[in-house]
């Protein structure tokens, strides 16, 4: 890929560049200081931008600029230099590691009770289904930290006191039932309470959360701000897309509501402290078996059922108990025609899912609301960029599977800071009306955002795969919009970040074993084997920079931050980044700047380097978007086939890149959460022993992982949270 800058750019540009790398805070203590942003040399890239700034009277700048070369760190100002720990060794034991001097202790697991009427959990698969509505849910993934001030409302500075909210992605029933899940030998569920049990299970919860004065963290079993949502709560389908045709079922003849929430992955948050959860892998709960439903569809469900993969018999079955109840509790699952009209079945219940959903941790009677402007596709999640008053508010999302898109949502009404804690009524406000925009990385550095609207870029009744009918559909249908639009198809988008110091949005490609060497290209440029795996197994996070500084923005310059590898593999198609023992990871996942420390966490969901290691955490310090250098990567399949592509990627880390953390057998490390103190992140481990051998009625066997209780306990999912011993902040 070629640089990004014009050689010949004028001075006063390179200062406006240097501008947009810098907060609101650093330009205001420019301004104090007198400072005018001063240009002293240019080396031809934007990365080799040597920048300063001083006052008149030449004294050193309030907020010195340190300069930045091609393939060396740029130091961000505000960003600490180095990481103050070990690096943990990679390992498969079943254990938790972290650095000396840091102690993680396990806060909340599968089943803990969160209500002093319902018993402590036994582990054993004998706890009742009803009890998980007052029990710590299963498999949590993406979380936050809500502080709670004086007077009970979300503040956001509060440290000692907060409700963590924490997505419950999925169960495993081999651990959640006695003896498994029971399927009959015509693949029927036939114990209606484990299905029950299951739709419990999952959701997001929200528990009170404490620290002592010792710097340890408790929760409280008594807190009324402890809360389930699960998959039976009731739903307001709320945006462009609600209460419309598409939305009508046999729960809501009116297509206003929905029940419940499925496969909440990643998340994200609001200004006014407001929690949003995301629904990822949802279509694969439904059923519909394509030879009965296909013939009573239009050419146009068939399409959409196509694009998204809502065709199947419906992961764990559930749509198969017999009897239903009256409220459809299983038949709600069965996405088929049956009845006489839409609002007689669940023919369009699919319609429902997939959406970003609203949920207040400070009003627990509110009602959760799907905030249809914000697109339907597989969402990981939703991560806000910095909010600045008067201008729109952005959300940044993925849509994690294979050659899929990144997109944003850019709010219609300006952010207006009285709204904090204005519940889901500033929900309406900003998330009900906006534009949904899908992302476009050019080979030359340089990305556009597509707006997907219908009658902008392709997107009519006359696009031939998908004829859009009005902006519900095209927002139902977000994929074929995307499509439509010439979006770019990445390597499994899934969690961002937006440094607070330069604004720039990370986000994570986890891995691509459909990465091919005919669609490889700048944004996606490794095609490799490791292993038996082939594509991009080990992932990478690329980042790109809003032009001038401005979230809404249609243009940005992006580059790739990190590569992930072995640290023996070729250095130069494939460990690109120069990783080493200390730093080498592979499938990158949940990812968070920390405001505190300014560092960015990385966790692993990994299945390629699952012979040498655990999925781990690691914490790193960027530098600029555009301080690395060009790189040439050469990709050879099997046959010997070659090709050969050009991206810029940042300066090696080096030790600005170290691993902080190795998880148990077998899990996944999702989540993080943070005091705004930077004294105690919050991580999950998810499903550890996810691989335990069961029979085919799925009773487990010879458990491969007995964390977090050991022995021979069963293993659970488990919130941890990490606090230095000396009480500092976490990584500096
Ligand atoms: Fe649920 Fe994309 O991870
Ligand atoms: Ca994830
Ligand atoms: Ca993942």
């Amino acid at each position: 890929m070629a640089h990004v800058t014009d050689p010949k750019r004028t001075n006063s540009a390179i200062g406006e560049l240097i501008a947009e790398r810098l907060d609101d805070s650093q330009r205001r203590a420019l301004l104090q200081a007198g400072g005018s942003l001063a240009l002293l040399s240019l080396t031809g890239a934007l990365g080799s931008v040597i920048a300063g700034c001083g006052s008149s009277s030449g004294d050193a700048p309030a907020t010195p600029v340190t300069p930045v070369t091609p393939g060396t760190p740029g130091t961000v100002p505000g960003r600490p230099t180095a990481l103050s720990f070990q690096s943990v060794a990679k390992s498969l034991a079943d254990a938790l590691s972290v650095p000396a001097g840091y102690t993680a202790r396990v806060l909340l697991r599968t089943g803990d009770s969160l209500s002093t009427s319902v018993p402590e959990y036994s582990n054993l698969g004998t706890d009742t289904a009803e009890s998980f509505q007052s029990r710590f849910g299963d498999c949590g993934d993406g979380m936050h930290f809500f502080g709670i001030g004086s007077d009970g409302k979300f503040s956001s500075g509060v440290s000692d006191r907060a409700v963590l909210a924490v997505n419950h992605e999925y169960v495993i029933p081999t651990f959640l039932h006695a003896n498994g899940p029971t399927v009959s030998d015509a693949r029927v569920r036939t114990v209606p309470s484990e299905v029950q049990k299951e739709f419990h299970a999952q959701g997001v919860s929200f528990t009170e959360v404490n620290r002592a004065a010792d710097n340890s963290w408790s929760y409280r079993k008594d807190s009324s701000f402890n809360r389930r949502v699960d998959t039976a709560t009731d739903m307001v389908l709320s945006g462009p897309a609600g209460t419309t045709p598409y939305m009508v079922t046999k729960y809501s003849p009116n297509g206003s509501r929905t029940r419940g929430t499925v496969s909440n992955c990643g998340h994200g948050h609001t200004p006014w402290g407001t929690y949003l959860t995301c629904e990822e892998n949802w279509w694969s709960y439904f059923r519909r078996i394509a030879a009965l439903d296909d013939p009573k569809r239009t050419t146009k469900e068939l399409a959409s059922f196509a694009r998204y993969g809502v065709q199947g018999e419906g992961r764990e079955l559930w749509a198969t108990v017999t009897p239903d109840t009256a409220d459809n509790a299983y038949g709600r699952w069965n996405a088929m025609v049956l009845g006489s009209g839409a609002s007689a079945d669940y023919r369009n219940v699919a319609n429902t899912f997939g959406w970003v959903v609203e949920i207040d941790p400070f009003a627990s009677l509110s009602t959760p609301r799907k905030r249809t402007a914000l697109g339907r596709f597989a969402h990981e999640g939703a991560w806000p960029a910095r909010a600045q008053s008067g201008k729109p508010l952005v959300w940044y999302m993925g849509c994690d599977a294979q050659n899929e898109y990144i997109y944003k949502y850019v709010s219609s009404a300006n952010w207006d800071p009285a709204d904090v804690n204005g519940g889901m009524a500033a929900g309406d406000k900003y998330l009900d009306s906006g534009k949904l925009y899908v992302a476009k990385f050019n080979a030359d550095g340089s990305g556009n955002w597509l707006e997907l609207s219908l009658g902008r870029n392709g997107i009519s009744s006359a696009y031939a795969p998908y004829p859009f009918a009005d902006q519900a559909d095209v927002l139902i249908n977000a994929r074929f919009a995307a499509d439509a639009a010439g979006g770019t198809r990445m390597d499994r988008p899934e969690w961002a970040g937006v440094d607070p110091l330069t604004g720039a949005v990370y986000m994570t490609l986890t891995n691509n074993a459909s990465r091919t060497l005919s669609t490889v290209d700048a944004a996606n440029p490794r095609y490799y084997k490791d292993r038996s795996q082939s594509g991009n197994p080990n992932g990478h996070i690329i980042r790109w920079l809003e032009s001038n500084d401005d979230p809404a923005a249609a243009t940005f310059r992006w580059d790739i931050f990190l590569f992930g590898a072995r640290a023996n593999a070729d250095g130069t198609n494939v460990n690109v980044s120069g990783l080493t023992a200390e730093n080498d990871f592979s499938s990158p996942d949940s990812l968070y700047f920390s405001p505190a420390t300014k560092i960015c966490w990385i966790h692993t969901d990994d299945s390629a380097y699952t012979d040498v290691t655990n999925c781990m955490t690691l914490a790193a310090l960027p530098g600029y978007v555009g301080d690395g250098t060009t790189r040439t990567i050469m990709n050879t399949d099997a046959s010997g086939s070659t090709k050969q592509v050009q991206t810029s990627a940042s300066y090696p880390l080096g030790a600005r890149l170290k691993r902080f953390l190795v998880g148990p057998v077998q899990c996944e490390m999702s989540g993080f959460a943070e005091s705004p103190d930077g004294r105690a992140l919050f991580v999950h481990v998810m499903h550890p022993g996810e691989g335990t051998p069961a029979s085919s009625l799925g009773t487990p066997s010879a458990y491969t992982s007995h964390w977090p209780d050991g022995g021979a306990a069963r293993p659970r999912s488990a919130t941890v949270v990490i606090t230095r011993n000396d009480g500092g902040q976490i990584g500096v």
